[in-house]
């Protein structure tokens, strides 16, 4: 303990002396800098390519670095060009170094699943490594900033980035946060192969109105507070070194001039040390916003709410020397986002070496790296949700054997290679031959007497039915046959909402053929987010939920159909029956007419025309085995809101054929509050591998800071009274006990 102690008291010494040093440093480069030269280290600048917003060519971009009239650029990979633009950074008179910046999203020279999916994982662990490992290499092609990750709640799938985030819930989405935060700055800035984090989009971009992107946000501070704000908070006590305004107003504020998130709650509240970079030409977007006159007072609104480092909008370079000598921005407020920006330059070692990150050796290292790809296909397997296993003849469908069968793989995923990369991923151009397509991953699978025969049958998105008689004559020639349909890798992201979430094209056409030749139908459904697929839901005997896996899709895939891999994964997101359900997500309140079931209609709160329950529910995923969670205790069934604790324990047994793995779920409900409460929250999850046959008893511990919540001032706060606790395999957990938490 003693030791402990001391280990740590050393710790904070050289943290504190380092921070000092830093401190000293930038404060004697800032007292040589001229204003021009400070404004140039919030400007930031696009490179040649990957552009999410509009280029402005003004062909001065590399006098201005030359000038020092640039802090950081993005869009630029590879050591080659990112030493030629730090060359030009250090003939400026003061030779500062350039940051380069770029949307590392799910793996960089490895594509690995989208976020969403790998959330479905419910790995933390894995979740963390995935980004270690794109931290590295992203390292090694000269890169020293993720604009990941993004810790949007997003309860609204026609919203297409929700393949980048963490799903629906803020419990979940708050500890992957701070998982993927500690794996992009591995051990820390000033580490070659760590990067900064970039938690993004601040605030509440994914409630946007109608899930169009881009879309105003109207929301209580409450609900702010209490779901959208609480990741961001976790990342930054993860340590995230920089922050990204959202492209949204919130309650009629653009984010990007929002005094109240940038200067009360995360500069203020939580002390937030880093810098925050506005989202691309959002600080000018606050004019077609309806908040600034013009650029000027977009400027000044965007520096004195709090936005440090201005991304592509040029509003800083063109208007902060005119607001200072208009004496309407004090220096002070520009030293303070400089400053920001130049301790980071510090911390990651920039200034004792800008070239740090530009080897050549290690960039070839990263390329092809056999081990990040068996990684791929380790988090892909994960990723992969069981939503369907029905028998057929007895017995459910999935896993395949090997051998003796003649199988069938019919879609427009079969044999595409980048396709299953899907939004953000990096592209390179020697992508697709990285790539084993799902088709010679199952045929590399099977045993000498199987045998696997392809067609297409249609395209991701036209309606082109003319391959549809080619298909269905090989589904008749098979034993079975797996489908492979899905989106289009534009087809979710940024500035990909979606009004209709059914597969698209002439998809299911082509699923509803195939299914009439009698055949058993195997469905594998490749997405950013949650598509709408009734139909196949109710008849298709196995469907498997792949989201966009990335370069190992192929072998990930064929894994889990083979049973190489028991499929573990948990959805992340509510799946709705209809577009008209949105938004759904299970912690809703209860309303003061809740409907008994999906039949109760009368003067209740409910759809007259379809169920309120969803296809398929928050943390749902099936397995090949078969998991029973019983006989929950708690350790007392009252908590003391000082200090007090509640142990819940399950047994949990693997009673069916297969070993694998199951994530069991806590969730509470307070019955009574000041303000109403969810009808169950997500507060405890824990994946744990079991043998078949094995037991285990888990144990997960509650205390009052997991009960806490904002009442009606926006205080958070607990509050006495009596609680109800789930435990099971989704939301819909159904073993159930309860507590008091008391004075
Ligand atoms: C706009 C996107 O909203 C943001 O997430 C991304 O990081 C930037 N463009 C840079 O590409």
């Amino acid at each position: 303990m003693k030791k402990t102690l001391s280990i740590l008291a050393l710790t904070i010494l050289v943290i504190t002396a380092s921070g000092q040093k830093a401190d000293r440093f930038v404060n004697d480069l800032l007292s040589k800098m001229t204003l021009d030269e400070k404004i140039g280290q919030l400007n930031q600048y696009t490179g040649d390519w990957g552009a999410t917003g509009k280029i402005t060519s003004d062909g001065e971009k590399e006098k201005q670095i030359r000038e020092g009239k640039v802090g950081s650029m993005l869009n630029v990979i590879g050591v080659d060009k990112t030493r030629k633009l730090q060359e030009l950074a250090l003939q400026s008179r003061l030779h500062i170094p350039l940051i380069f910046g770029q949307d590392v999203i799910h793996g960089f020279r490895t594509t690995f699943p989208v976020p969403l999916g790998e959330t479905a994982s419910w790995d933390l662990a894995l979740i963390e490594k995935s980004a270690r490992i794109a931290a590295t290499e992203a390292a090694a092609y000269g890169i020293h900033w993720t604009f990941a990750p993004m810790v949007d709640i997003a309860r609204d799938p026609r919203w297409g980035r929700v393949m980048e985030g963490a799903g629906e819930d803020t419990y979940l989405g708050s500890k992957v946060a701070v998982a993927r935060v500690k794996g992009f700055q591995g051990n820390g800035l000033g580490n070659t192969d760590a990067i900064m984090a970039c938690a993004k989009h601040f605030a509440a971009y994914g409630a946007a109105v109608g899930g169009r992107d881009y879309n105003s946000v109207d929301m209580s501070l409450r609900q702010l507070n209490e779901t959208y704000l609480p990741p961001f908070k976790a990342a930054v006590d993860a340590g995230a070194a920089t922050l990204m305004n959202s492209f949204n107003d919130l309650n009629g504020v653009p984010a990007t001039g929002n005094a109240y998130l940038l200067r009360e709650k995360l500069k203020k509240e939580w002390n937030f040390k880093g810098f925050v970079v506005s989202d691309w030409g959002s600080i000018g977007e606050m004019v077609p916003h309806g908040f600034a006159k013009d650029e000027y007072d977009a400027a000044l609104k965007a520096i004195t709410a709090g936005s440090d480092m201005d991304m592509e909008s040029r509003c800083y370079r063109n208007n902060l020397k005119q607001l200072v000598q208009d004496g309407k921005v004090p220096v002070a407020l520009i030293d303070d986002a400089v400053r920001r920006i130049l301790i980071k330059k510090y911390e990651l070692g920039l200034f004792s070496d800008p070239y740090r990150f530009c080897n050549e050796e290690r960039e070839k290292a990263e390329t092809n790296n056999a081990d990040n790809r068996s990684f791929a296909r380790e988090i892909g397997v994960r990723s992969i949700v069981l939503l369907e296993n029905k028998p057929v003849n007895g017995k459910p469908l999935l896993p395949l054997s090997k051998s003796n069968a003649k199988i069938a793989l019919i879609g427009p995923f079969g044999k595409a290679t980048t396709a299953h990369h899907g939004f953000w991923a990096v592209p390179f151009p020697d992508d697709s031959q990285r790539i084993e397509t799902l088709h010679d991953a199952i045929a590399a699978q099977l045993d000498k007497n199987a045998s696997l025969i392809y067609s297409k049958g249609c395209n991701i998105q036209d309606n082109d039915t003319s391959l549809f008689a080619e298909a269905r004559k090989t589904a008749l020639s098979a034993d079975m046959v797996i489908m492979t349909l899905g989106e289009a890798p534009d087809m979710s992201g940024e500035a990909k909402s979606r009004s209709s979430l059914r597969l698209p094209g002439v998809q299911e056409e082509l699923l509803k053929t195939i299914f009439a030749t009698n055949k058993p139908v195997i469905l594998l459904i490749s997405a950013g987010r949650p598509l709408i697929f009734n139909w196949a839901a109710d008849n298709v005997p196995a469907i498997l939920y792949t989201w966009w896996l990335g370069t190992e899709a192929g072998n990930a895939i064929a894994d889990v159909l083979f049973g190489n891999y028991n499929p573990s994964g948990k959805l992340p997101i509510t799946f709705p029956r209809t577009e008209g359900q949105i938004p759904i997500y299970y912690n809703h309140y209860n309303t003061g007419r809740p409907a008994k079931d999906d039949n109760d209609k009368t003067y209740v709160s409910a759809y007259i025309d379809l169920p309120s329950s969803p296809k398929y529910a928050f943390g749902y995923g099936l397995s090949y085995t078969r998991f029973e969670i019983g006989n929950l205790q708690l350790s007392s069934d009252k908590m003391k809101i000082n200090k007090g604790k509640i142990e819940a324990r399950v047994d949990v047994k693997n009673s069916g054929d297969y070993d694998g793995e199951e994530v069991v779920q806590l969730y509470i409900h307070k019955l009574i509050g000041s303000v109403v409460r969810p009808v169950r929250e997500l507060k405890g999850f824990q994946k744990i591998f079991l043998k078949k046959g094995e037991s285990k008893a888990i144990t997960f511990t509650l205390t009052p800071e997991e009960l806490k919540f904002y009442n009606d001032k926006t205080e958070f706060v607990n509050e006495v009274g009596e609680y109800e606790l789930f435990i099971g395999d989704s939301s819909l957990a159904s073993l159930k006990s309860r507590f008091t938490l008391n004075e």
